[in-house]
């Protein structure tokens, strides 16, 4: 299962890219907004941090097809073929869709509150479907279980594709699709963070830190004592 940073934050994408197994970086249009910044500025500083082969999501933003697989060929063409559009899961984009797969340009289906918008993303060619997981538990329904719905009805149907789940806001959300073996999650920093997070590992490792302190003497540890 591939693991993604969801923000546009340079120096906390960096910092979470430096300590934990991350395989890419998606933004979307709110995303990129709180930076404050032009959107090609920060999508090329993120691409060099994410390297060559690390996956780049960026949304298109454009209400019809025609102006979405525009944008995929921009998209592409300044920050690289690892780059893939993020395409809300509506007719219109359905429709960009179908065109994307015929120009073989990689594309993920975004914006998913139901299961059939992940199983037509997945039909038309989208290598990621993006279910919103905390955002559909806020309506009432179940994210983590529209998720799973969406990887059985992709799984099922043979289709080739997988979930890039997103919108997580807490670590039980995560685990329990990790569990659930979807092909990617994407998650904020904070909520990456969060993942290993409690006083009791804390008190552990103080533990081993003191103990082993007064045995060779503080401060000093395997490489020097
Ligand atoms: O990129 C889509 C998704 O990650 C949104 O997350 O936190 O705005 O619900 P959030």
């Amino acid at each position: 299962m591939k693991l993604c940073i969801d923000d546009a934050n340079v120096e906390k994408i960096r910092r979470v890219y430096d300590l934990f197994p991350v395989d890419g970086v998606s933004t979307n249009p709110s995303i990129l907004a709180k930076t404050g910044r032009k959107p090609y500025e920060v999508l090329t500083e993120i691409r060099s941090i994410v390297g060559e082969d690390g996956e780049l999501f960026v949304q298109a933003t454009s209400l019809n097809a025609e102006g979405m697989v525009a944008e995929a060929r921009r998209i592409v063409s300044e920050l690289g073929k690892t780059t893939l559009t993020k395409i809300p899961c509506v007719p219109e984009g359905f429709k960009a869709m179908k065109q994307l797969k015929k120009e073989g340009l990689r594309f993920i289906g975004t914006a998913i509150y139901t299961p059939m918008q992940g199983f037509l993303a997945a039909k038309c060619g989208a290598e990621y479907v993006a279910p919103y997981v905390n955002r559909i538990d806020n309506m009432g329904f179940d994210g983590v279980q529209v998720s799973k719905d969406i990887h059985d009805a992709i799984t099922r149907n043979a289709l080739d594709s997988g979930l890039l789940a997103a919108s997580f806001k807490n670590s039980q959300q995560v685990l329990e699709l990790v569990k659930y073996g979807v092909k990617a999650v994407t998650v904020a920093p904070d909520v990456i963070e969060g993942l290993v997070k409690n006083a009791a590992i804390d008190a552990a490792i103080a533990q081993f830190t003191k103990d082993f302190g007064g045995l060779v003497g503080e401060g000093q540890t395997m490489a020097n004592c």
